[in-house]
This record gives structure tokens, sequence and C-alpha cells, in this order.
């Protein structure tokens, strides 16, 4: 069952700079944009590279491995790839806090 947890403050959040929060031994990517926090799995799906690492530009997210990029949006994969969409989380802010709809 998916329930709300809270991952982060907000505060601790910059306009474009990605962290990673470990919950449920999962990595879960945090990314402020435009004041909107977005919330994605970590690990890219093609083999795990850590998307922290990677950069976005506003519309991708880019992985540093091997330069697969998924779409802010909704996590689609862009073209020259057959992935799997990124699993983006919902997410809001309360009370200063950033919560994800967390479904395991
Ligand atoms: S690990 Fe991300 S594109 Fe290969």
């Amino acid at each position: 069952m998916a329930e709300w947890k809270i991952i982060a403050d907000e505060c601790d959040l910059i306009e474009g700079n990605p962290v990673e929060v470990i919950i449920n031994n999962k990595i879960i990517l945090l990314i402020k944009t435009h004041s909107l926090v977005l919330g994605f799995e970590g690990l890219c799906p093609h083999q795990k590279a850590r998307l922290v690492l990677g950069t976005f530009d506003g519309e991708w997210l880019h992985c540093p491995q091997h330069q697969a990029k998924f779409r802010l949006s909704d996590g689609l994969c862009g073209p020259g790839w057959v992935l799997p969409s990124l699993k983006k989380y919902q997410t809001k802010v309360d009370n200063g806090k950033v919560l994800i709809l967390f479904d395991n």
C-alpha cells in the first residue's frame, strides 16, 4: 500500500542540485527545479549508475555512465535507447517537509 513519507527538509534542497536519499533500502533522487521538487528512482534502469552523478538540463536527466536520458516530466527514456521509464514518485511539500508517495 502506498503511503506518504517524509524524505527531506525543503530548506536542504538547492535549486538545480540533485541529492540522493535512501529510504527503505531504496535510493531516491530528489531534484529541485523551478521551485518544484521531483522524485525519481536513483539508479539508472540500464546498469544501475547513480543518477545523482548525472546532469539535467531542465527537460532531461542524463545518466552519467552511458548518457541515456530520461524526461523529467514523466521519466520516459529518450531516443536511442530501449529502457523502461525511470520511476517517478509523486511528491509534495508540506510545512517545509518534502514527502514522497512511497509504494515499496
Ligand atoms: S547505466 Fe545509465 S545509460 Fe548505462
